[in-house]
């Protein structure tokens, strides 16, 4: 029988709903995925096919305020914009907290503050409820732990259980069916030098979203039975590369597992295609400057924009080939991010 993600929430936090605070407001990193999530065994509760490993965004992410409100229905503010109801970003926020509200009449209101564009691939979702999550545990004083606050993440949006933590990180996909054991961990592992460039090419929301996009790959792509062994295969180097600090193996790994999942949306009936001309010209570009025997590669999410991999060494001669890219450092210290505490 399909659990919930209403048990799920019971479980974790049982009747624990009486706002302890006004208000409350986290920040959480969004992140970027070298070996990617992309395909649910279970659509209720965000349970991922396969594990996945990402590296978080430093600065570049999402705060948000959490407090009680004494209106009709929830308020919702992104970067001080009120969010109309009938926006996909408002339904998916309202339905996530209707897991948590102390009854059936208490009303949210919630202001997000972002620094990267939403719904463009640059996974903005993922630190939303992640950063949502982080505000909620304040709020109810629930002091629940990061492996906790994972699964509750992943129950609003996939890759968000990742965004709890900073630097690199792994998503076990786990297998129970409560997804209990499904959440993201922490890497014990720091690279000063690494540096993740965000190529865009274009900042509007995206026609087709990753949740409708990986379940019509996985219920029609002929090809995606290759796919777990692809990613365990990927992960493992991964992991390696980390290890050993093998930059070409991380960067290599990454740019091949982004373009098969690429392959498999573009054996998916019909067909989707994140990929715009401008984006093919930087991967042009990408594979130019490789030649030229500049440690360069790239990842792509489900979106049009590219996220460029590299060592600070090469900082100066990649901004030849790519300017206007914003730069992160993902193991830098950050202490204040977007209007909170950096935690
Ligand atoms: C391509 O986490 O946005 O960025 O679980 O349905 O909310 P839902 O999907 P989401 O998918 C992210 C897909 C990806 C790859 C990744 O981040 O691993």
């Amino acid at each position: 029988m399909q659990i919930t993600r209403r048990q799920v929430v019971r479980e974790l936090i049982g009747n624990n709903i009486v706002p302890q605070q006004d208000s409350a407001t986290a920040f959480a990193s969004s992140n970027i995925a070298l070996c990617k999530y992309w395909g649910k065994r279970d659509v209720e509760l965000n349970l991922p096919v396969t594990s996945s490993l990402s590296i978080s965004m430093s600065h570049l992410g999402a705060s948000s305020k959490i407090s009680i409100a004494e209106d009709k229905q929830d308020q919702i503010f992104l970067n001080t914009q009120y969010m109309s109801p009938n926006t996909i970003f408002y339904r998916r926020l309202v339905a996530f907290l209707d897991l948590f509200r102390p009854t059936q009449d208490t009303v949210f209101k919630i202001d997000t503050k972002t620094n990267i564009p939403v719904g463009a691939g640059l996974a903005s979702s993922a630190c939303g409820f992640a950063a949502t999550v982080k505000a909620l545990d304040k709020l109810f004083d629930w002091n629940l732990s990061p492996q906790q606050q994972s699964v509750l993440a992943r129950i609003g949006s996939g890759s968000a259980c990742r965004s709890i933590y900073d630097g690199f990180v792994l998503w076990q996909a786990g297998y129970k069916e409560n997804g209990m054991d499904s959440y993201a961990q922490r890497l014990d592992y720091t690279w000063d030098e690494l540096r993740v460039g965000v190529l865009l090419v274009d900042e509007r929301q995206k026609s087709i979203t990753s949740s409708d996009a990986m379940q019509a790959t996985v219920e029609t792509c002929p090809f995606y039975k290759t796919w777990p062994e692809i990613v365990e295969h990927a992960i493992n180097n991964t992991q390696h590369a980390i290890d050993t600090k093998d930059f070409w193996l991380l960067g290599a790994t990454a740019e091949a597992n982004a373009l098969a999942m690429h392959a498999l949306m573009l054996s998916t009936t019909p067909s989707i295609i994140y990929t715009q001309a401008a984006t093919l010209d930087y991967m042009h570009l990408v594979w130019r400057a490789r030649a030229e025997g500049l440690g360069v590669f790239f990842t792509q999410d489900a979106g049009p924009n590219l996220k460029i991999l590299f060592l600070s060494k090469d900082e100066p001669r990649v901004r030849a080939f790519f300017m206007d890219m914003e730069i992160v450092a993902p193991f830098s210290m950050v202490t204040e991010v977007i209007g909170c505490d950096y935690v």
